[in-house]
């Protein structure tokens, strides 16, 4: 089927905003939604073929004028740290699970295929390690358990009614545009001060780390061929400790600061070691394609003309 007029809600975040731009090459017409509490409004994107709502998703009757007549939904806004999770948990649930329930009770209406973009924090700590989408959810952060809700509402859908709802769970994605996450706060760090980094907890954190070009495709993979009721893990499969990232960043910026450690957990709800197994996304015709070196000096370069 032909995907020619798609919503996408989160229009204007970082992940957002690159498939947006990624849907504009190809010829698509794109309905965004985003009410700028994680974004900034001047970075909103322009194009004949662009038309922005500015409404929030728990509003289901405003939601409902601006989604209509629409083939597909990448579902994206979201409340989407797990700090602000624990500080604000009403708030967290009513944006990521009872919006994304106003998301799916529209879609149903205009009968239009979601992606409901959902993270491996779902899993908690998992069993194993790589871990597949067969490994129990068990969040330990409140985020987690707004997305794992989110998600059960996306199968109870396609259990209840002949909905297509496919939810891909998305590890670290980093890459320009990026405004959140450890490597923009080193970057931020060595940039005010090439001399001193702290690390956050104790820097043997180890997790998986994707690239923003290869979610993008991932994102188009699930919408092309992406099996209705089915959750796919989007990552690279490769895991680097907190170390080896700042190694690599200090190689890039071609300093050699003193690093100092906070000790600890880095913030509640963490889930300190992540790998993605990939091969059911794989199956769809799906791989990584920019490994970690490549991504981080296109990310560093960015950073660089943004500050
Ligand atoms: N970036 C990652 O590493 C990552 C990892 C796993 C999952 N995800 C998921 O991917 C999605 C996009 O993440 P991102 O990194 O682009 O986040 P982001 O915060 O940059 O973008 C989210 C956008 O949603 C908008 N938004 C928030 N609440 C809204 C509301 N109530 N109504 C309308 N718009 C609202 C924000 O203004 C923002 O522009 C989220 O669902 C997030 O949970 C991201």
């Amino acid at each position: 089927m032909e995907y020619e007029k798609i919503a996408i809600t989160g229009s204007n975040g970082f992940i957002g905003r690159n498939l947006t731009k990624n849907l504009l090459n190809q010829d698509k017409t794109i309905i965004g939604i985003d009410n700028f509490s994680n974004s900034k409004k001047k970075d909103q994107i322009e194009h004949p073929r662009y038309s922005h709502y500015d409404i929030d998703i728990r509003n289901l009757e405003e939601l409902k004028k601006a989604i209509n007549g629409i083939d597909a939904v990448f579902h994206l806004a979201a409340q989407s740290t797990v700090p602000k999770s624990t500080k604000y948990i009403d708030k967290d649930f009513e944006i990521n699970t009872k919006g994304t329930l106003n998301v799916l009770k529209i879609s149903k209406e205009t009968d239009a295929k979601v992606i409901n973009v959902s993270t491996s924090t779902v899993y908690g700590i998992p069993n194993s390690l790589p871990t597949s989408e067969e490994s129990p959810i068990k969040p330990i952060s409140f985020y987690g358990a707004s997305k794992a809700s989110a998600e059960s509402y996306c199968f109870a859908f396609n259990g209840t009614y002949d909905t297509s709802v496919v939810s891909l769970r998305l590890y670290n994605v980093y890459g320009p545009g990026n405004r959140k996450g450890v490597m923009w706060d080193f970057f931020n760090k060595l940039n005010a001060n090439p001399s001193h980094l702290e690390i956050l907890g104790t820097g043997k954190q180890e997790k998986d780390y994707i690239y923003i070009t290869d979610v993008v495709e991932a994102l188009n993979v699930a919408l092309d061929r992406g099996e209705p009721g089915e959750a796919y893990n989007v990552g690279s499969s490769c895991s680097y400790t907190v170390n080896e990232l700042a190694e690599r960043i200090f190689e890039i910026m071609d300093i050699d600061p003193e690093v100092t450690y906070t000790g600890g957990k880095s913030w509640k709800g963490d889930v300190e070691k992540t790998k993605a197994d990939i091969s059911k996304l794989k199956k769809l015709g799906w791989k990584p394609e920019i490994g970690l070196d490549e991504g981080l000096k296109n990310y560093y370069k960015w950073f660089k003309r943004k500050i």
